[in-house]
């Protein structure tokens, strides 16, 4: 029989793999979990992720089921998302 904790988990796609995820958990979490630092690049090529963590200084931007510029630090994982940092869409 599996824990009630192991039955709530889910994955969430990211760029097109599959990601684990938890409920309560920012997709920033997610994305940290599992090995992605970089969601984004700055026009001049920069290397951006989870900065300030509570929503501010907007370097964590990510497309989210197809809505851009949404903050990783402040959105909620739900099962069944698709994000998309914008590394990968090119910016
Ligand atoms: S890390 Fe600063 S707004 Fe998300």
């Amino acid at each position: 029989m599996q824990s009630e904790a192991a039955v709530s988990k889910f994955d969430i796609e990211v760029d097109g793999r599959l990601v684990p995820a938890e409920p309560g958990q920012t997709i920033a979490a997610a994305l940290i979990g599992a090995g992605i630092m970089v969601f984004r690049h700055t026009p001049a090529g920069a290397a951006r992720g989870i900065f300030c963590g509570m929503g501010v200084c907007f370097d964590c931007l990510v497309t989210v089921d197809g809505l851009a510029e949404q903050r990783a630090c402040m959105t909620l994982v739900q099962r069944g998302m698709r994000v998309q940092t914008r590394s990968a869409e090119g910016d």
